[in-house]
C-alpha cells in the first residue's frame, strides 16, 4: 500500500485528480488522502473510502500532520494572489512539510516556463519549484499552459458584445483542458515513481486570438472581432469593468506574456503520461457551447 496526498482537493483540478485516480487509473480508495482546507466538503470522497484531512498552507504548524505517512503527494499550487507573496509562503511551508514527513515523491502544479515569463504571479512558481528542488526530495513538476476553462469566464459577454478586446497581439497560446492536466497529474501520482522530471502539459496547438475567436465564433453561431489593444489599456479596462485590480493586472500580464511569445509552446508531454492525445479547443469550444451562449 502506497499513500497518495493530494491537497487543494475540493477545487476544480483536485476533484478531478482524485476521480482520475478512481475511476482511470484504478487506485484504491484507501490509498488516496484528500486534504483541503475544508475536509467536511470531502464527505463524497470520505463515503468512497479516501481518507480526509484538513490542510491549510497558512496553517504552517497544522501541515506536518497533513503529510505524516504520505508516500507520494501533490501540492496544488492555491490561488491565493490577492496579497503579494503570500502564495509563495504558503507554497514553502507545504514543501518543509513534506521534506520534514520524509515523503518519497513530491509533485506540484506549476505554470510553463516561470523563469521566463510576464505573469504577475510566474515568481510563486518559480520559487516553489526551487523550494521542491532544494529540498532533495525526488519530484515531479508538472506546469500546466493556460487552461481552455479560462475563456469561460469572459467569452460569453464577449459574444454578446460581438468583440473581445486582448493585448495578446499576434501571440500564440496552446491552450488545454483543465481535466487533461488532472488525468496527467493522476498518472504522475498513480505511476509512484519520481523520475526528478518536468513535464509542460501544453495542448495540441498553439492558436493566435483571431483563431482562438474563429472557432468561438464558429461553436456559438455569432460574429466575434478581435480588438487587439495594449495590455496597459486591458488592464484599465478590467478594472473598469468593476475586477480587482490584481486580477485585472494578472490577466493583462498573461496576455502580455503570450504577445512576447512565452506561452507559444506546444509538447508532447501529455502523451508521454497518459498514452492520449489532448483535447483540442475546438472539441473543448463544442463541449462548452451553452457556457458560450450564457451570458
Ligand atoms: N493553468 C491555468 O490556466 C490556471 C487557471 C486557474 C488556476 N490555476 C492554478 O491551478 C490551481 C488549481 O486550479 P483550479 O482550477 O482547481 O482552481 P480552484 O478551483 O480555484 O482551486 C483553488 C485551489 O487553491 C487551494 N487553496 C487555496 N487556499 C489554500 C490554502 N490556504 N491552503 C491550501 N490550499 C489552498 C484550494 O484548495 P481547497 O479549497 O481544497 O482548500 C484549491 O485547490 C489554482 O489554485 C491556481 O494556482 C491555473
Amino acid at each position: 500500500m502506497s499513500k497518495i496526498l493530494v491537497t487543494g482537493a475540493s477545487g476544480n483540478l483536485g476533484q478531478a485528480i482524485i476521480r482520475h485516480l478512481l475511476e482511470t487509473y484504478h487506485a484504491p480508495a484507501s490509498d488516496i488522502v484528500a486534504a483541503s482546507r475544508d475536509a467536511s466538503k470531502l464527505s463524497a470522497l470520505g463515503a468512497k473510502g479516501v481518507e480526509l484531512r484538513n490542510a491549510d498552507f497558512d496553517d504552517a504548524a497544522s501541515l506536518d500532520a497533513v503529510f505524516a505517512g504520505i508516500d507520494t503527494a501533490l501540492i496544488i499550487s492555491t490561488d491565493a494572489l490577492a496579497v503579494p507573496g503570500q502564495r509563495l509562503t504558503q507554497h514553502k511551508s507545504a514543501v518543509a512539510a513534506a521534506a520534514k514527513a520524509g515523503v518519497k515523491h513530491l509533485a506540484y502544479t506549476s505554470m510553463p516556463n516561470p523563469d521566463k515569463s510576464l505573469v504577475t504571479f510566474a515568481p510563486d512558481h518559480l520559487g516553489t519549484e526551487q523550494a521542491i528542488k532544494a529540498s532533495g526530495l525526488p519530484y515531479t513538476i508538472i506546469r500546466n499552459a493556460w487552461y481552455n476553462e479560462n475563456y469561460l469566464h469572459g467569452m460569453s459577454h464577449n459574444l454578446k458584445a460581438g468583440q473581445w478586446f486582448t493585448a495578446m497581439a499576434d501571440g500564440k497560446v496552446s491552450n488545454i483542458s483543465r481535466d487533461d492536466c488532472a488525468r496527467a497529474a493522476a498518472a504522475v501520482l498513480a505511476k509512484g515513481k519520481a523520475e526528478n522530471k518536468t513535464y509542460t502539459l501544453t495542448g495540441p496547438q498553439s492558436l493566435n486570438a483571431d483563431e482562438i475567436a474563429a472557432l468561438v465564433s464558429a461553436v456559438a453561431g455569432k460574429p466575434l472581432r478581435v480588438v487587439k489593444v495594449s495590455p496597459a489599456d486591458l488592464q484599465k479596462g478590467i478594472e473598469g469593468a468593476g475586477l480587482p485590480g490584481f486580477v485585472a493586472e494578472m490577466l493583462a500580464s498573461a496576455d502580455a506574456n503570450i504577445a512576447a511569445g512565452n506561452f507559444d509552446i506546444v509538447t508532447s508531454d501529455y502523451e508521454t503520461l497518459t498514452g492520449e492525445k489532448p483535447q483540442t479547443s475546438e472539441a473543448f469550444f463544442t463541449t462548452h457551447k451553452a457556457a458560450l451562449l450564457s451570458a
